[in-house]
């Protein structure tokens, strides 16, 4: 028996509200989990809330309210917003939850005992934006964050505790060499061991006198680091705090966005070597988007709420453009007029009219009794479809995966012009008019089912139709809009 799926999103910040950018990484882990689902794999798919920031202490105060509150309330508007983009997590992780601060303190102890951890003083910069220590030459002139240059960042100067991250710069490089798959895509695998090749400095992972985070452990007057909480989430969610016997883990594939990679493919993987823990098979990173050019912030108002666009184009049209438009690892821009476009050409015009003009010839032209078997070649070419999906899936490649679908799309309608179905009805109910429509309706049922994992909403509305005793007219599944 294969190891159970474990896919796994970043935990997002909750000073923030969702945007497109983060429904772009869900909506991947999501149509993973669904694929492997739907070839009979348990997968699990974990996503959540990383709510012991500093940023959250600050948006709390911003917004007048107690932290306990206004947690609750903004993790809540995450969870609920990917349950309305039909989103079917497995679980949803809080890092203030019980359960995550016996996972942290558990994991810390491990690296105690394995004395990765010591006491030092840290002197330098620290940008409370990424919430992360810089180096001088990470900042702009006047000690600006380049990620944040209207943050300042903070020179500190103060006894924390390290994790001995420099001991792991060699076994780092060994396991990249030794997993070419483990960071992916291959520009990211570069760039990472680039980095680790430059050396690795001990990490700081404590901050005295805050009051806000988990308190570290074996001193309780610091609190532990956000980014070392945050990064073991992932085994917080399949059952570490209670035992290290976890059939979810290793985790296949930590999703992520190229600004998180130095986080997961350099810092986590150290933090289980320490602890004695399997690593996750591969950290794979996506590029970034822009909306209209621009960069997606908070202070240009440009954040486009993932639900409005749901509700005008349905959440499996957002989903499907996200994942067909921008190939997976690179950057790309986003806006509404493309989106609108794909809708149009690729849902409303391509599949969806495919799936009314199958459906109605067969209701009409046949009293809905699908009674003929497909041939051959149309078998073979199924079964390509499917090994391709499979292929491209694999490699993350979620819009080869949709192109290879849509030139199945294109297959079936050359299929109907060339047939001419309607031409064969006028003389009744021959049986090469069976053998047609038998064959675009084997055709389009399991294109429907090769699409589960793109396009859920539509499928479940299709599938029941396609599948019934009686096939019958099946209404628009993409309406057009305006
Ligand atoms: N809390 C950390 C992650 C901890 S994981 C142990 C964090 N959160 S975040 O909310 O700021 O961002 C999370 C992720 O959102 C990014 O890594 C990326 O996957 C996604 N994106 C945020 N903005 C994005 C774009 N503009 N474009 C594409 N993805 C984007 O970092």
């Amino acid at each position: 028996m294969s190891k159970p799926y474990y896919v796994t999103t970043p935990i997002y910040y909750i000073n923030d509200v969702p945007h497109v950018g983060h429904a772009y990484t869900t909506f991947a882990a999501d149509t993973l989990a669904r694929f492997y689902r739907a070839r009979g794999r348990d997968a699990f798919f974990l996503t959540g809330t990383d709510e012991n920031s500093q940023k959250t202490v600050e948006a709390a105060q911003a917004a007048g309210r107690p932290i306990g509150a206004f947690t609750n309330s903004m993790s809540k508007r995450w969870r609920e917003t990917w349950q309305q983009l039909g989103i079917d997590f497995s679980r949803f992780i809080r890092t203030t939850e019980d359960e995550h601060r016996q996972a942290v303190e558990k994991f810390l102890k491990k690296l105690e005992a394995a004395g990765a951890i010591h006491k030092g003083v840290y002197e330098g910069w620290y940008c409370e934006g990424c919430e992360e220590f810089k180096r001088d030459e990470d900042l702009l002139p006047g000690g600006f964050c380049r990620l944040h240059p209207n943050r300042k960042a903070k020179r500190l100067s103060e006894e924390n505790y390290f994790f001995a991250l420099s001991r792991y710069a060699q076994p780092l490089l060994e396991h990249y060499s030794r997993h070419p798959d483990f960071v992916q895509p291959t520009e990211r695998r570069n760039e990472v061991r680039r980095f680790v090749e430059g050396g690795l400095s001990d990490l700081s992972i404590s901050r005295p006198g805050k009051s806000w985070g988990i308190p570290l452990p074996l001193d309780p007057t610091h609190r532990v680091y956000v980014w070392v909480d945050a990064l073991i989430n992932y085994l917080t969610g399949v059952g570490f705090a209670s035992s290290d016997r976890m059939p979810y883990w290793p985790a296949d594939v930590h999703l992520i966005g190229k600004d998180i990679l130095k986080f997961h493919a350099v810092i986590w993987p150290a933090m289980l070597m320490a602890a004695g823990i399997e690593l996750p098979r591969a950290v794979v990173a996506h590029g970034f988007f822009t909306i209209e050019g621009q960069k997606i912030s908070k202070s240009l108002g440009n954040a486009i709420d993932p639900l409005v666009l749901a509700d005008k184009y349905g959440s499996d049209a957002l989903r499907y453009f996200l994942l067909r438009e921008i190939p997976f690892g690179s950057d790309g821009d986003f806006s509404e007029a493309k989106l609108k476009e794909r809708y149009t050409g690729d849902l409303s015009n391509g599949y969806g009219n495919l799936l009314s003009r199958v459906s109605t010839m067969v209701a009409q032209y046949l009293d809905g009794k699908v009674t003929g078997k497909p041939g051959n070649e149309l078998r073979d070419s199924v079964a390509a479809l499917e090994s391709e999906l499979e292929v491209a899936v694999g490699r993350y490649r979620f819009s080869d995966a949709l192109e290879a679908a849509w030139r199945f799309i294109a297959r079936l309608d050359r299929k109907i012009q060339e047939t001419k179905p309607w031409e064969m009805a006028k003389t009744g109910k021959s049986d090469q008019l069976v053998h047609v429509l038998s064959e675009l309706h084997f055709g389009v049922t399991r294109l429907t089912e090769l699409l589960t994992p793109f396009l859920p909403e539509a499928v479940a509305k299709a599938l029941p139709v396609l599948t019934a005793k009686k096939v019958v007219k099946l209404p628009p599944l993409f309406p057009r809009i305006e």
